[in-house]
This record gives C-alpha cells, sequence and structure tokens, in this order.
C-alpha cells in the first residue's frame, strides 16, 4: 500500500462476496475536506444495499453511510473546518457517491459537523445518518414522493416549544431513528411524547424524553386503542419509526383524520386506509445532499454540533450508562473493515437498541 492508497471494503456484486481491497485516497475538490476515518457506524440500510441491490449504480460497490474521524487536509475554500477536527458525516447517494466502508473520505465541508468533547468519534460514527433520518422527517417541508412534516425545525424562530400540548405517537421508539425523533419532538414541545418499544427499554427512552411507553409486543391492531387511553386528543402527527406494512398500516389508523404520519420506508398503507386524502403520509429519505433536502439538511448541519454539546440531543449510548441499567449499548467490531461482514450478519438477525461501530485504520 502506497501512501496515496487506502483500504476499502468491497462488495463484488449483489448478494455477492465482500473482500477488503486497496484504492486512491480521493484528491480534494474545492469546498471538500479529507477525513481520516477512526470510527464507522452501521446501519441496516448496509446490508439491504448487498442484499438487494438498492441504490446500487455500479458493482463492485463500497457501502457506508455513516463515519467520524480526523479532518487531515482541507480544500480551497474552506472556512468551517480546521485540519485537526474532530467530524462526523453521512455518506450521500447523490453523485458524486460518497461512502465510509473506507479509510479516507473526501466530503463536502458544508455537510461535516464538529464533534463536541462529550461525545466519542465512536459515538459520533452512530450519529448522522439516523439523526438526519429524525430531523429531515420531523422538519423538512412536505413534498413528494420524499419529505418531511414540515414542522418549524427548533433551530428557526419560534421553533422550539412550538407544539406544546400537542400529542405524538412515534412508533419503534428504540430504534435508532425512534430515540432522535424522541429528543426532537421533546425540544419541539410535544406533549405526550407515546412511543412502543420492548419494556426493557421503558427506562431508557423516558431518560430521552418519552413520556408513555407502549409495549410493542401487543398485538398492532389495539395500537389505537392503547393511545386512546393515554390521550383523548386527536393525533395529528404519528411517526413510525420501523415503518414495516403492518406498524405503517397500524401507525395509520392511529393517526387523525387531517392528521400527517411519517414513515421511513416505502409507502405499504392499504389504499382505503388513504381514500379521501385526509391523511398526509410523508417518506423521508435521509440523504442531506439530495437536492430537495439539501436546505433543510445544511440547516441541520449548521445546529447538529450545538444541539450535542449543549445535550440537547444525546447520544443514547452515553445515556445507557449513566443510568446504569444496561451495558455500554456500542459495541466495536473487531478487525475493522474486515469485521463488517459479520457485523452485518448480527444486524440482521436484529439487535435491541445497540450500534456496531467499525474502526477502519485498525483493519489489518
Ligand atoms: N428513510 C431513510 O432515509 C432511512 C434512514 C435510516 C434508517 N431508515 C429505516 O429506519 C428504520 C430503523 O432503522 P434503525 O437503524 O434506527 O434501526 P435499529 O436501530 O437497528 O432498530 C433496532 C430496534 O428496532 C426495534 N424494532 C424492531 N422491529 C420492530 C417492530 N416491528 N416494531 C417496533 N420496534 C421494532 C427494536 O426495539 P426493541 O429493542 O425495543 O424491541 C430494536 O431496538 C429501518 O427500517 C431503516 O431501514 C430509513
Amino acid at each position: 500500500m502506497t501512501s496515496k492508497q487506502q483500504k476499502t471494503l468491497f462488495c463484488s456484486n449483489i448478494q455477492g462476496t465482500y473482500s477488503v481491497e486497496l484504492i486512491d485516497v480521493p484528491e480534494l475538490g474545492p469546498g471538500e475536506v479529507l477525513v481520516e476515518l477512526q470510527a464507522v457506524g452501521l446501519n441496516p440500510i448496509d446490508w439491504f444495499m448487498r442484499e438487494r441491490g438498492l441504490f446500487v449504480p455500479k458493482w463492485p460497490a463500497i457501502f457506508g453511510l455513516d463515519g467520524a474521524g480526523v479532518v487531515i487536509k482541507v480544500g480551497e475554500g474552506v472556512a468551517n473546518i480546521e485540519v485537526g477536527d474532530r467530524v462526523m458525516h453521512a455518506g450521500t447517494m447523490v453523485e458524486p457517491k460518497i461512502s465510509t466502508f473506507l479509510q479516507y473520505a473526501a466530503i463536502k465541508a458544508d455537510f461535516v459537523a464538529k464533534v463536541p468533547d462529550n461525545i466519542s468519534l465512536d459515538e459520533a460514527s452512530t450519529i448522522p445518518l439516523v439523526l438526519a433520518t429524525a430531523a429531515l422527517g420531523l422538519y423538512d417541508s412536505k413534498r413528494s414522493p420524499h419529505g418531511g412534516l414540515g414542522l418549524t425545525p427548533p433551530w428557526e424562530k419560534g421553533g422550539r416549544g412550538k407544539y406544546a400540548d400537542e400529542p405524538i405517537v412515534i412508533n419503534a421508539g428504540s430504534t435508532s431513528v425512534g430515540q432522535f425523533l424522541i429528543q426532537f419532538a421533546k425540544i419541539s414541545g410535544f406533549s405526550p411524547i407515546i412511543t412502543t418499544a420492548s419494556r426493557h427499554n421503558e427506562e431508557y427512552l423516558k431518560s430521552l424524553g418519552a413520556t408513555h411507553i407502549i409495549d410493542r409486543t401487543i398485538p398492532l391492531s389495539s395500537l389505537p386503542s392503547a393511545v386512546h387511553a393515554i390521550t383523548e386528543k386527536p393525533i395529528v402527527y404519528g411517526a413510525d419509526a420501523i415503518s414495516t406494512a403492518e406498524t405503517q398500516n397500524a401507525m395509520c389508523d392511529v393517526v387523525a383524520p387531517g392528521g400527517d404520519l411519517l414513515i421511513v420506508t416505502h409507502k405499504r398503507i392499504a389504499k382505503e386506509k388513504l381514500e379521501g386524502g385526509e391523511k398526509h403520509i410523508a417518506w423521508v429519505f435521509a440523504d442531506v445532499q439530495y437536492p430537495s433536502a439539501r436546505p433543510c439538511g445544511l440547516a441541520l448541519y449548521a445546529n447538529m454540533t450545538g444541539l450535542l454539546e449543549r445535550g440537547e440531543i444525546k447520544v443514547g449510548h452515553i445515556i445507557r450508562q449513566a443510568l446504569s441499567t444496561q451495558p455500554n449499548r456500542i459495541k466495536i467490531v473487531s478487525s475493522g473493515l474486515a469485521g463488517i461482514p459479520g457485523a452485518l450478519d448480527t444486524l440482521k438477525s436484529g439487535v435491541s437498541a445497540l450500534k456496531l461501530v467499525v474502526r477502519p485504520q485498525e483493519t489489518p
């Protein structure tokens, strides 16, 4: 390996094999920074892409949508970031595509956020994609096919606490996306914040801001009555942070006519439930560089460090440790990039409020 080369994880083809390969370290364009990736967070989309070829323009492909590391070079015109800064960023599907299953990534400086001192790079690498899913989902404009609920974000005047006394129901609160939805809902003032989860995650989700936890093992058909037992107000805002076909349909029944439902995967709601057009379904696509999402994405990145630094948005794993009810909810995968295939199998088999993190510089 020359000093201009780096290790990366290639996937040969749809449902193909993984291998660690050498590629060139990218040249920097204007406005970009070169990040030495110290930590890469894994997401369910990483194994979807290999299994289903979703969002893969060509093979062999490099996946990975979350990274954190140290800036080692800045391109022309970069004013907000300096060499030595600890930063985090999300990958993007927008050409030129940026992946994170590698050791060095060149990324537009507008879409990296400094990591505050209270957060480690391992923790930071679990934040960007799912935080953006929650933020774009709640605060990006309503539009088709991808958009958000169009709420006023907390970084705009009047956004903080704006939805006081308005209930919100967040299905699957212990997903990584759900944990950030709960925290943004709290900043926006929603009350009550009702979520579903396994019972063992109840205390944890309450520490994030959820006010009521419904056991997610109850039949989904009884979800509307379980919500009604907590509040008699109509549910104008709902979010489904897992969005299986079953949960989307159940959450559609929870939302009142005239209300809005956020979903995080493609829409699978029965046509008859949407007849009359009374319910708006927002399907978020959390690529902050996607042209229509860009304005909200830029605003999020301009505010992300402050939200984390002030502790208004917490990384769940830190709170978990503080509560001492569960072990640390980040697991470091051994063998760097070479450990990813096994870790993605673990992710596919199901985890509970746990993020898997890889350290690319430890790749043998
Ligand atoms: N649209 C986008 O751009 C975008 C971006 C990122 C993610 N996503 C999607 O967002 C979803 C969540 O991703 P994630 O990374 O946050 O997931 P994750 O952290 O891997 O989710 C794990 C959690 O899911 C919960 N869970 C699993 N099945 C459930 C069900 N049927 N009902 C309720 N909770 C369930 C479990 O909760 P308990 O432990 O409490 O049982 C577990 O803690 C996925 O569908 C993913 O594809 C979409």
